[in-house]
């Protein structure tokens, strides 16, 4: 099997680290070929990986001046059948993120055209083929991968010959596709592409992936059999290929889960951790089980030789650093004033319900505060019903012929406007923009169920806080771009309350970006909250500014969880605790059945709370720690 030189996969810290060098090397290029007077020939894909690279490409053009003038370009693919002009096309995609803002010709601009007739498909393929040749071949091609291991739109069971044609998608790139279609009857079935083998001539190839539903993906492709049912994997034959690979796409690769297997190591805490957790899994035994053996056949000796070759005391170490981990009731914090930031009216239930209610009992002073309105994720149908709701209202206030005349009027006029609302409701387009007032009607629903879940938990109306940022009130899925605004709401909230402990979420890769956005708004305001609080004192105030500096605790979000040896606290909880973590995420009824925006897992967010919670309480008790119905995880850091 052809197998992978480690420098040609990279794993960045983060995705715009990713990004901007996809976009170096692109414009370097670009400059390099301009300064020899000769054409750029470039193959660019569509989707959510590449739209950072676009962005700095254009950021180079306007201010570095990149000449895009002597650049030709081929798209990888474009659905079938499609209109240009559809806000869906790959056409409209280039165009609004990259081609109308550069100097490119657009006789340079190549892209599988979606409007031809059926039968004139293939005869369409060949030239777009040709036409490759006519410009001498592709000097870069920028890749993205789908779920299903495509490149393009070359689905499982593509072989290495492939060149352009029509192709029928794979289920999987329709679920994935489904999001930006508002569902996946509206996804189209079949699509263009440029085939496999079409790839593989090009004489550069830099893949990109990001975000953690990547995972399982670029395992395959980077260390599975190469094969047509991971049609990725046909780019290790292509020594020109490098994978540029995000720390959450790259979680699943054994340069991260066994570093020791590729690289010298310095054994730290976590680490060992890590190691000693997965012989266990590997062995089925307890972490105080262990043998030396066990170590030596999973290649880990050199970690042995770190304790002596004392096999307990290394397991004994571990064994007692998780033991601390574990937060009994009594070891958590009292009386102390906490922030757990949602960035979703939902998340805190979800991820921290148990936390929530056990720091309640124990006196602290809780703020719940949701850091957006929530409602993209409300649809037009449950705005409806709420809205029949209000109309019926008025009537249980006022017995028969108690209103005054004036009253009945403002009931007609009210009830008008109700009317005129459901109508524009009923027959707005799916995906199209909320009005204002439905945005913030459906922000208003939102916020009652937020209410009446923390109220489950023992809290009241007075410990939620609602910041409504104006950077997600952009009424549909694609959110404006965050400013200061948005982080002056963050601080001044930090100062007024000035907490000892915040929550936060810590997820690298929620599908539609927003618990992003809110860790770094947070990351941004928290960051200018110590330079105020530093700039006011002397040097004896020191030690105060840092205590006035909340500790962090990062949750993830309904997508993923920490691994067991990532996790600083352990909250464990009991069935009781667990039903009302139910009853709190039930209240978020729009929620319900079946969210909006559920992502690519199909179970409803309280299953996969509960399931996730029970799963962490089992890989604890498969370790041999202490039994627990189920466990709340979280993460302590120094800063965001
Ligand atoms: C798009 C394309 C696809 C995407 C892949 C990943 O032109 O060819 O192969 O690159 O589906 O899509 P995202 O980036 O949206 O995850």
């Amino acid at each position: 099997m052809e197998s992978i030189k480690s420098e040609q996969v990279q794993v960045f810290n983060d995705p715009q680290a990713l990004t901007l060098q996809a976009a170096h090397e692109i414009s370097d290029l670009i400059n390099k070929n301009n300064k020899l007077n000769k054409k750029t020939v470039l193959c660019l894909p569509t989707g959510s990986t590449p739209i950072g690279v676009y962005r700095e490409l254009v950021r180079q053009h306007v201010d570095e001046g990149v000449d895009w003038s002597n650049v030709v370009t081929f798209n990888l693919d474009e659905y079938y059948p499609m209109d240009p002009l559809s806000k869906h096309s790959y056409r409209h995609y280039m165009q609004s993120k990259l081609f109308s803002h550069i100097n490119i010709k657009e006789k340079n601009i190549h892209i599988p055209d979606g409007t031809i007739p059926l039968k004139s498909v293939d005869k369409f393929c060949e030239q777009y083929e040709q036409s490759i040749i006519d410009e001498g071949g592709i000097d870069l091609a920028l890749l993205g991968i789908g779920r299903s291991g495509h490149i393009g739109f070359n689905e499982p069971g593509s072989s290495s010959k492939t060149i352009t044609r029509r192709i029928v998608l794979d289920e999987i790139t329709r679920k994935d596709a489904a999001r930006s279609f508002y569902g996946i009857v509206n996804v189209p079935k079949s699509a263009i592409t440029m085939g496999i083998k079409t790839i593989l001539d090009c004489k550069r190839i830099i893949l990109m992936a990001h975000g953690e539903s990547k995972a399982t993906v670029m395992k395959k492709c980077l260390e599975g059999e190469i094969t047509p049912h991971v049609p990725a994997t046909f780019l290790r034959l292509h020594h020109k290929t490098s994978f540029f690979l995000d720390k959450a796409s790259a979680a699943e690769l054994i340069l991260i889960t066994q570093p020791w297997l590729v690289k010298k190591i310095e054994w730290d805490l976590e680490l060992t951790k890590k190691a000693v957790v997965l012989v266990g899994q590997k062995t089925k035994k307890s972490i105080l089980q262990l043998e030396t053996s066990d170590f030596h056949s999973n290649y880990l000796h050199d970690l042995l030789h770190v304790y002596q070759d004392d096999v307990n005391e290394l397991c004994y170490t571990v064994f007692k650093d998780f033991m601390k981990r574990i937060y009994f009731n009594e070891k958590l914090m009292k009386n102390k004033k906490v922030v757990v930031f949602s960035p979703h009216p939902d998340d805190d239930v979800i991820c921290a319900s148990g936390l929530i209610q056990k720091l309640a009992k124990r006196g602290n002073d809780v703020t719940v505060v949701y850091m957006t309105n929530g409602s993209v994720a409300v649809s037009d149908l449950n705005l409806c019903k709420e809205l029949r709701f209000i109309k019926l209202f008025p009537s249980t206030l006022f017995k028969k012929n108690e209103k005054t005349n004036e009253q009945e009027k403002q009931i007609v006029e009210r009830n008008n406007e109700i009317d005129k609302l459901i109508w524009e409701l009923s027959n707005k387009k799916g995906g199209s923009q909320d009005s204002v007032i439905s945005q913030m009607l459906k922000g208003n629903l939102r916020r009652v169920e937020a209410i009446s879940a923390i109220e489950v938990l023992g809290l009241t109306e007075k410990n939620a806080r609602f910041l409504d940022l104006p950077f997600y009130r952009s009424g549909t899925i694609k959110k404006k771009t965050p400013t200061q605004e948005d982080v002056d709401i963050i601080l001044n909230l930090l100062k007024e309350i000035v907490p000892d402990s915040i929550f936060v979420a810590g997820d690298l890769s929620d599908p539609h970006g927003t618990h992003r956005t809110c860790y770094n708004l947070i990351k941004d305001a928290l960051n200018q909250f110590e330079n105020q609080i530093s700039k006011k004192s002397n040097e004896k105030e020191k030690e105060l500014i840092e205590k006035k500096m909340p500790e962090i605790w990062l949750y993830r979000g309904a997508w993923e969880e920490w691994k067991t040896y990532e996790i600083d606290m352990f909250v464990p909880l009991s069935k009781s605790d667990m039903e009302i973590k139910l009853n709190a995420i039930w209240k978020h009824q729009t929620q319900k059945d079946k969210a909006l925006f559920p992502g690519v897992d199909d179970r409803e967010f309280w299953e996969r709370a509960r399931d996730r919670n029970i799963q962490t309480a089992k890989s604890m008790e498969d370790l041999g720690l202490p039994k627990f119905y189920a466990i709340e995880a979280f993460v302590n850091v120094d800063h965001l």
